[in-house]
């Protein structure tokens, strides 16, 4: 079975109360129960984890990566400072893909730069809650993909 991490950084616990203009009002909790209910149609197994400490969230990588799980990763402001959790995608190979809630683009300068991005699959933002969900079903389709391109061929 697919097993794929949902890894959320600083300050994503605050969801609901922190800025609702720019993040809704959507809890960490709510997203959590829409990403269970999505990763069962997919039959994909999930781990969800929260974290405001780096370190936490560094160990969390190494585990998936030693599982041969995916990971989708809403680092927070990490994605734009951390060398740490870059090094841990990279140096795991564990395939990711970089999610945020907000249109990173559209805001400040200092949030258009991610560490993580060139150590990913791909990057996926601005969809609000629904930014998990695809990034949970782009990181399932690609594991899904190379599970079958590493299958020797039938024929
Ligand atoms: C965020 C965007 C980051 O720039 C910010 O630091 C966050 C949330 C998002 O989901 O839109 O904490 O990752």
């Amino acid at each position: 079975m697919i097993n794929v991490h949902v890894l959320n950084g600083p300050n994503l616990n605050q969801l609901g109360r922190r800025e609702p203009q720019i993040y809704g009002s959507t809890t960490l909790a709510d997203i959590e129960n829409l990403v269970r209910g999505k990763a069962e149609t997919l039959g994909v197994a999930v781990t969800f984890r929260q974290s405001n400490h780096e370190g936490h969230l560094v160990d969390w990588i190494q585990e998936a990566g030693a599982q041969g799980a995916g990971i989708v990763i809403n680092a927070g402001a990490y994605t734009h400072t951390s060398i740490a959790l870059r090094d841990a995608i990279s140096g795991s190979g564990v395939p990711t893909v970089e999610i945020h809630l907000s249109n990173v683009h559209a805001r400040e300068g200092f949030r258009h730069r991610s560490l993580l991005a060139p150590v990913s699959i791909g990057v996926i933002c601005g969809f609000g809650p629904m930014s998990y969900l695809l990034g949970l079903e782009a990181v399932h389709h690609v594991m899904v993909e190379r599970a079958r391109l590493a299958k020797p061929s039938q024929h």
